[in-house]
């Protein structure tokens, strides 16, 4: 969704705002555009609806010079994308700001700062933002003071940067249900809604927490809470390699992020394992006496971390015996939830920053335990400075790497990693759970890594598979037991890249409706483990075929499903039924991106979707 960016320097810092832009591209968005204060004291700005390459081209004719300044990535809320539309937004000729997030009382802030004379030029819900401060700052002289009452009138979530020509020294900023972080450099001082922004710069970086108002200098970071109290937040060295924002080699973020699964898997593990079970205490300091104390979990998520929850309820139930409930953040957020004693309240999230998620989360705390609420918090997570890590009590961790492909890949899948430790430290201290199949489950485990290597050589024949659906409309998705979230998680990975209409269904369920659309252009992509419900998924297969209906099916090695007509088989490599999920996504991930290569769409930044949706 949008992005900000901000520096305050001795040296002309638009390349610093641009390349920080182009950082924050994978993040989803549809206008950009940047303010510098120049030599002479005057906010110049340009802002262009499209791509940042679109803003760079307008730049390179009528290049911007300044030390102070703010850029931003915009993703259409209130109004079009548009130039006028596009941050930063003015008041007057002196004040600047960039808005990440919603403003849901801009209606009345409107009409009341109509009523003062304001004109507006955008519809926004931002512009009313810049307004306000311009006429707090008429009547309190100071940025940060008039950005303080500012915040007091806003409802919603925001993550602002402010400039203005009179205060042409310092960068203000707050946050509230949207991330902002500082990176401090030498003489020079950075803002951003991502790190990922800012790596160029620097490799320290300041959180700000919800509710902080932030003035940052060249040579100084002053903060004050939610109380307004000055406070000092803590410094952090951010280790993972700069190359991760690089493609390298390949021609996808997607496809690099595909095949860096084995490594990622294994670092997910590493730590967690102990000869023959799970440390309990990789989940962190009290997470011994908490996770005794569950006898239920709810998982709360969206988009693809909401399939893998779908996948965990499966193990939760089977392997520890331990009953859940999952459900999609933004449904649960507004319902009355009825809560059984010593519920486990798991939230799943890549970004750590997803609105709704959030929102679940926060829901849920505010429930006492012992009066109908949550006995604990656990947040599985990528990004261990985000909100929902900070917020949650108990943390586990996926060490997947910044995701930069809108289309979520290796988060998925050392999620699902994550989970499986989960259940299996759970199963244990229930009882749920034997130690044989633990230590059993465990070895799997360590083996996981190069078992997701073969699957990935299989790249080419997958490559070749994906021509039948180049032509194609529509698909259907067939999985039963824990494979079916895998078939919803593959469906869901084909219509986000490839434009191309699919559905996923519990093969069981194919009588029941979804057969009366199959014919030979409607190709059914199936996985098949070689488990107990293997006989009954053949069946389903043969009720397609009898349909003249075109089959895909990745098929254990050992599953007696073989090649025939309308049936393309994809043998994969035999691997223990429980991690079979996890391997089984890698060839309908590797499907959906071959497909959309071959479709020409934009595989890293698929149109109108976003990486990290921050607002609801
Ligand atoms: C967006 C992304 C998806 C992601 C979902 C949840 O829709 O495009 O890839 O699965 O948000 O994001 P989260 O960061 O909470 O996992």
């Amino acid at each position: 969704m949008c992005g900000i960016v901000g520096a305050v320097a001795e040296r002309n810092i638009l390349p610093v705002l641009v390349e920080g832009l182009k950082r924050l591209e994978y993040r989803g968005y549809d206008s950009a555009g940047v303010a510098l204060l120049d030599g002479d004291g005057t906010l110049q700005r340009v802002r262009r609806p499209g791509k940042v390459s679109e803003l760079e081209q307008a730049l390179a004719t009528a290049p911007l010079n300044g030390r102070l300044g703010i850029a931003h990535t915009r993703w259409a809320t209130h109004g079009v994308p548009s130039e006028r539309n596009a941050h930063p937004h003015f008041s007057g000729n002196d004040l600047a700001l960039v808005h990440n997030g919603i403003i849901e009382n801009h209606e009345p802030l409107r009409a009341r700062l109509k009523d003062m004379g304001y004109l507006f030029t955008s519809e926004t819900d931002t512009e009313v933002i810049v307004h306000l401060l311009h006429h707090h700052l008429d009547a309190l002289g100071d940025l940060a003071d008039a950005l303080k009452a500012t915040v007091k009138e806003l409802h919603g979530a925001y993550g602002l940067a402010v400039i203005s020509a009179k205060q042409p020294d310092r960068l203000l900023a707050t946050r509230s249900g949207s991330p902002l972080v500082i990176g401090l450099g030498l003489g020079e001082n950075f803002l951003a809604s991502d790190q990922l922004a800012l790596r160029q710069v620097t490799d320290r970086f300041m959180y700000l927490e919800e509710g902080d108002i932030a003035e940052i200098r060249r040579d100084s970071v002053q903060v004050w809470d939610l109380d307004g109290q000055p406070v000092q937040r803590e410094q952090v060295q951010y280790h993972e390699g700069a190359e991760a924002a690089d493609k390298g080699a390949y021609r996808h973020f997607m496809l690099k992020e595909i095949h860096e699964q084995p490594k990622v898997v294994q670092r997910t593990l590493e730590g967690r394992l102990g000869l023959d079970h799970v440390l309990v205490e990789a989940f962190g300091p009290q997470a011994g006496a908490l996770l005794a104390k569950v006898r239920n979990v709810q998982i709360v998520a969206c988009g693809t971390s909401y399939h893998a929850g779908m996948v965990a309820r499966y193990w939760l139930e089977e392997l520890a015996g331990i009953p859940c409930q999952i459900e999609v953040a933004s449904e649960f957020r507004y319902r009355k939830v009825v809560v059984q004693p010593d519920t486990l309240f798991v939230s799943i999230s890549q970004s750590g920053e997803t609105a709704d998620t959030l929102a679940a989360l926060r829901n849920a705390k505010q429930l006492a335990p012992g009066a109908g609420g949550y006995l604990a918090s656990l947040a599985i997570c990528n990004v261990g400075t985000s909100s929902l890590v900070r917020e949650s009590d108990l943390t586990l961790l996926t060490q997947a790497g910044p995701e930069i492909g809108v289309a979520s890949t290796k988060a998925f899948t050392t999620q699902l990693v994550a989970l499986l430790l989960l259940t299996l430290a759970l199963g244990r201290m229930r009882g749920g759970l034997s130690a044989t199949v633990e230590a059993e489950l465990v070895d799997e485990l360590r083996r996981l890594p190069t078992r997701l290597g073969e699957a990935l050589g299989m790249d080419k024949t997958v490559e070749k598979v994906a021509e039948l659906f180049a032509e194609k409309h529509h698909t259907l998705f067939l999985g039963r037991g824990a494979q079916y979230p895998v078939a919803m998680e593959g469906a869901l990975k084909l219509k986000e890249i490839s434009y191309i209409h699919a559905e996923a269904y519990p093969a069981g369920e194919l009588k029941h409706g979804p057969l009366a659309l199959v014919d030979s252009d409607m190709p059914v992509v199936t996985v098949a483990p070689n488990n107990e419900l293997v006989e009954k998924l053949k069946s389903n297969l043969q009720e397609v075929r009898a349909r003249g209906g075109q089959l895909v099916v990745f098929a254990d090695i050992e599953a007696g499903i073989d090649n025939g007509e309308g049936t393309h088989v994809v043998s994969m490599p035999h691997i223990h039924d429980i991690l079979a999920p996890i391997l089984y996504t890698l060839p309908l991930q590797l499907l959906s991106y071959y497909v959309a290569v071959l479709k020409g769409t934009d595989v890293d930044q698929p149109r109108n979707l976003a990486k990290s949706v921050t607002v609801e």
